[in-house]
């Protein structure tokens, strides 16, 4: 953009660029886990289990129907965080007081250090790095280079700032997170148990270890995405975001 620097706009990018290749990792991390879940869940157990007849098979029809619905609902959010632009600040934006004072435009004027110590405007921010004005809740992200609207954090495993325009979709990915890395663990409990009873276990070492593999990692997340998802409601109840209770304290 013309407001930054040509010196600073390289650093940006060169920064951005160092981070979106470690962004990129993080993608593949993620379809990584899931690849590896969807193989020891539907490969190895579940789709095996629907032709052995009886209960089992409803069993397993029941908890493949449920897997790939959960799965569908996950990556749609996962990817729709990763890819919504969380928000930017609109290049005409002015703090109110400006129309209301009928001052010149403050950028141009050398009057804005008296509207930031303003006692009755004392949400008039300025970003220095982005050279305009903030408007309530707008914070500037050093990873994403940018002011974003009601930021609420920059979140590695979706490579993207979570802000105003993404937080619903954020919130949509933790919750079908929860629930899909719930079904997993339970589906895998019995599998997992086996491993430490003393009677034969049917698979090769790959599907074994594939199994114990998937179960540790989505007990993992699924705990994990628990406390995150307990977090945010709360945070959504009291009307604030995760960068606003950490500069409170
Ligand atoms: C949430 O807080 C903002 C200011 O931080 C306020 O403008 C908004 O009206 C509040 N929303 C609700 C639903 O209370
Ligand atoms: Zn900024
Ligand atoms: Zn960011």
């Amino acid at each position: 953009m013309h407001r930054s620097g040509a010196v600073m706009a390289w650093n940006v990018f060169k920064f951005c660029t160092a981070l979106r290749g470690l962004g990129s990792i993080m993608i593949l991390l993620v379809l990584g886990v899931v690849g590896v879940t969807y193989y020891a869940v539907v490969i190895t157990n579940y789709w095996p289990a629907l032709y052995e007849g009886g209960f089992d098979s409803f069993v397993a029809l029941c908890v493949l129907a449920l897997f790939h619905g959960l799965l569908g609902m996950l990556l749609w959010s996962y990817f729709s965080v990763v890819f919504t632009d969380p928000g930017s600040v609109p290049l005409s934006w002015r703090p109110a007081i400006d129309e209301e004072r009928g001052e010149s435009d403050p950028l141009s004027g050398s009057d804005y250090s008296g509207l930031q110590s303003d006692s009755t405007n004392p949400r008039v921010r300025y970003c220095r790095k982005c050279n305009q004005y903030k408007p309530p809740r707008c914070h500037h992200c050093s990873v994403c280079g940018r002011c974003i609207l009601k930021m609420d954090h920059h979140c590695v495993w979706v490579v993207n700032c979570v802000g105003a325009l993404n937080y619903k979709y954020f919130l949509l990915f933790l919750f079908y997170t929860f629930l899909e890395t719930s079904i997993v663990t339970l589906s895998l409990l019995p599998h997992f148990i086996a491993f430490f009873s003393d009677g034969e276990i049917p698979g090769t070492p790959g599907t074994l270890a594939t199994t114990f593999l998937a179960f540790v990692l989505n007990l993992a997340f699924a705990l994990s995405v628990l406390g995150f998802l307990i977090m945010h409601i709360s945070l959504v109840s009291a009307n604030t975001t995760t960068i606003e209770v950490i500069s409170c304290i």
